[in-house]
């Protein structure tokens, strides 16, 4: 199940709820659950009611969540989140600016509590912030340990803090951050790093979406970047890495990426996302292009979807009126086929 950003954490809190746990438990059965996308701290929020893994609160949250897939015989990472830039001032501490490598806002929009509204100008991180911000990946992934996650996935993708870092069209910085390739992939590794002192690297993987212009993330040579990344990546023997083929949620062919060659660069499983059908999914792991296939649309419609594709039977369609925000409907009350023939 791939990670989906539903926004129905306890208001104030930001922290998992009952509700929460019973849609993660519903989908269970999807082998490996990488969790809604979980800020690292106030400052990592980019959205209205997400949920957060820095305060005990939310770590209590996320243990009922853990527990209840627990339960049902399921496996669940968490994906550690920090927006950068993709974020707006009322969400921020104090009511600052967002942080960004560069002060360059992104063209994309954000949800606060009034609907969509345009990101906030970020400011440029202080060469001296850096380690704080990699200090709270570090504390957020000792949090998911004691809510009881089977391990951690760090959110590399979708125009978010590390993604921005890694893309020269967001990232302008001219000290040991900004520049080369090798400078830009920096932040990236120093937070898998840091991950690393708390989790076995089993227990590691990454989120990366080398040619996705989600939240207007551009970068004038992916597969330069994105192969000295995926071959530093490889070296720390993380699980996988987990590769959102085209744009996010959009056309997966949007520009030329040999994604198989970053498979074949990374030692770990290789997870493939965007767009898949059963059929496609079957014919990637035929020809052995992936280890696995991530689902993200057809997991919210289906918490059976495991079984549906076993059988081959008809899905739900996501309504996408209630993908952010609200409550049951169009979050827990999705039918099972055994549901739908009673
Ligand atoms: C409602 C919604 C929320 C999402 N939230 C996240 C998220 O928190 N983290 C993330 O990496 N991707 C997120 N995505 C992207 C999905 O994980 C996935 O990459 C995308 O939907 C394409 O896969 P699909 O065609 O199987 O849906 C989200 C997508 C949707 C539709």
């Amino acid at each position: 199940m791939a990670p989906l950003t539903r926004n129905r954490a306890t208001k104030g809190a930001d922290a998992p709820n009952d509700l929460n746990a019973d849609y993660y438990r519903q989908r269970a059965s999807a082998g490996l659950i990488i969790s809604e996308a979980a800020q690292i701290s106030q400052q990592g929020q980019g959205y209205i009611w997400t949920p957060g893994i820095y305060s005990e609160a939310q770590v209590e949250g996320w243990r009922k969540v853990t527990e209840a897939v627990h339960r049902q015989g399921g496996l669940i990472f968490i994906q550690l989140w920090h927006v950068g830039r993709v974020s707006h001032v009322s969400l921020q501490p104090d009511g600052g600016q967002p942080v960004a490598p560069s002060a360059i806002a992104a063209k994309t929009k954000t949800f606060i509590e009034t609907g969509f509204a345009d990101v906030s100008e970020p400011r440029a991180l202080e060469l001296d912030e850096i380690p704080g911000i990699v200090a709270d990946y570090k504390k957020a992934a000792e949090n998911a340990k004691r809510a009881g996650f089977d391990g951690v996935e760090i959110h590399g993708a979708n125009g978010y803090l590390i993604d921005q870092f890694l893309k020269d069209g967001s990232n302008k910085r001219t000290d040991a951050y900004g520049g080369s390739i090798e400078n830009r992939i920096r932040f990236a590794l120093e937070v898998t790093d840091a991950i690393l002192a708390v989790w076995d690297r089993a227990r590691v993987g990454i989120r990366l979406s080398p040619v996705s212009p989600a939240n207007d993330a551009v970068d004038s040579a992916p597969a330069k970047t994105f192969g000295a990344l995926v071959a530093a990546l490889s070296a720390r023997k993380i699980a996988y890495i987990h590769v959102i083929e085209g744009a996010t949620g959009g056309p997966r062919d949007i520009a030329p990426f040999d994604f198989l060659a970053l498979r074949k660069a990374f030692a770990g499983a290789y997870i493939g996302n965007n767009g898949y059908t059963r059929e496609l999914a079957i014919d990637v792991l035929n020809q052995n292009r992936a280890d696995l296939v991530a689902f993200g649309k057809a997991f919210i419609a289906n918490p059976d979807l495991v079984e549906r594709l076993r059988r081959n039977a008809p899905l739900n369609e996501p309504d996408r009126n209630t993908f952010y925000g609200g409550a049951e409907e169009g979050y827990t009350d999705y039918p099972t086929l055994e549901e739908t023939a009673r």
